[in-house]
């Protein structure tokens, strides 16, 4: 299917714009460097694009290096910029082996690359938690030595097991089952942190972390295959949506956009050594409350939610059923607000899976 370019560009350039607001002031980035490990992936690419807009916009001469593993991927990501002298792809075929050096001077860092996968971490958890924590360690000392600002990106999944009907914010960490493979990916996430923390510590690494809630929205790839994009594709095909589990995790969500504009005030306002959560309350649901909501708002009924649970459904790695209401407080107190709501934000995703 050709694919629409200006139609794109048009979803896109909405969000593009939506990022400059709550204080957030991209000139004030004029004439910065950024290393952004993970480019090819949802947010990385995102990030990278978002810069090169406001790049064009203003001026900026922002300079981007992006850190990618496949190179035909990266040139097809951004296949609008081949001939934009501000992008360069740094290749590196693993980041996880802890060699990964860069000699360029960098000013600001958005380390991204992790593993994501679900499925992936419970056929290779070594990998996971040995490449988050090499990969993390790398990058740190790229910022030590370049005295650069680095926003790691967590997961709301350091919370782990919560049993309280309270919001949660940053201090209150549950448990997390060590004996459970799937544990891999949060406890890596845990180790990171603690790894950042440690930076600073010992070299004053001007270092925080950005605690992600679910973030979906328009400029998914074609081969993304998390939740959201199931749900978004069984709108489009017609197909009621299936959930593999009985659905009753609560799911903290936001935005694209919105997160990448806490991930940009972060690094310019974000303590370091702290931790941020980014979630839009409003958004908080469980996941069967969200499937219902995909198939009567926006599917208008024409689908249905099927409850469909394989016997053998561990191997999918799917995440434990867990009852979490992030508080993004301290966030807003940097003056952050959420924009784009569940609803909204489905109908952009929709509206861009369409048009690729
Ligand atoms: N999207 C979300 O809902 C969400 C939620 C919570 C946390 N996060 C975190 O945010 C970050 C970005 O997430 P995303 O949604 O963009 O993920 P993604 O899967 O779309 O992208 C991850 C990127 O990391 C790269 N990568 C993975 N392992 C690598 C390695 N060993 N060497 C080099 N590159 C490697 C992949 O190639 C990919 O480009 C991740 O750290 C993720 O854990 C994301």
């Amino acid at each position: 299917m050709a694919i629409d370019l200006s139609l794109q560009d048009k979803i896109l350039e909405e969000d593009f714009e939506s990022v400059e607001s709550d204080g957030l002031r991209l000139k004030d980035f004029y004439g910065s460097s950024f290393l952004i490990t993970g480019s090819t992936g949802l947010i990385g690419s995102l990030m990278v694009k978002t810069l090169l807009y406001y790049n064009r916009k203003y001026d900026l001469k922002i300079k981007i290096y992006a850190v990618v593993r496949n190179i035909e991927k990266a040139k097809s990501v951004f296949s609008q910029e081949s001939d934009n002298t501000a992008l360069s792809f740094v290749v590196t075929e693993d980041l996880g082996s802890g060699n990964f050096e860069f000699s360029d001077k960098v000013d600001f860092i958005i380390h991204t690359a992790a593993i994501t996968n679900s499925k992936e971490m419970v056929t290779f958890p070594v990998s996971v938690l040995v490449s988050a924590f090499n990969s993390t360690d790398s990058l740190l000392k790229i910022a030590r030595d370049n005295n650069a600002s680095m926003v790691y990106l967590s997961s709301m999944e350091v919370y782990g097991n919560i049993e309280k009907n309270e919001m949660t914010d940053e201090k209150s960490l549950g448990y997390i089952d060590l004996s459970s493979v799937r544990s891999c990916y949060p406890e890596s996430k845990r180790a990171c942190e603690c790894l950042c923390n440690a930076y600073s510590a010992q070299y004053g690494v001007n270092v925080t972390t950005a605690r992600l809630a679910q973030t979906f929205g328009a400029g998914i790839l074609p081969t993304e295959n998390r939740v959201f994009a199931q749900f978004a594709r069984s709108v489009i095909d017609g197909n009621d949506i299936v959930l593999h589990t009985n659905g009753l995790s609560e799911g903290n969500y936001v935005y694209t956009s919105d997160a990448i504009r806490a991930i940009l005030i972060l690094l310019k306002k974000g303590k370091y050594k702290e931790a941020y959560n980014i979630c839009n309350p409003a958004s908080h649901t469980t996941i069967i409350e969200m499937a219902r909501m995909v198939a009567h708002n926006i599917a208008e009924d024409k689908i249905k939610v099927v409850i469909d649970i394989p016997s053998d459904s561990m191997k999918y790695g799917y995440a434990p059923n867990t009852k979490l209401f992030l508080d993004n407080t301290k966030l807003c107190s940097l003056g952050w607000k959420p924009q784009v709501g569940l609803e909204q934000a489905y109908r952009k995703l929709i509206s861009w899976i369409k048009v690729q």
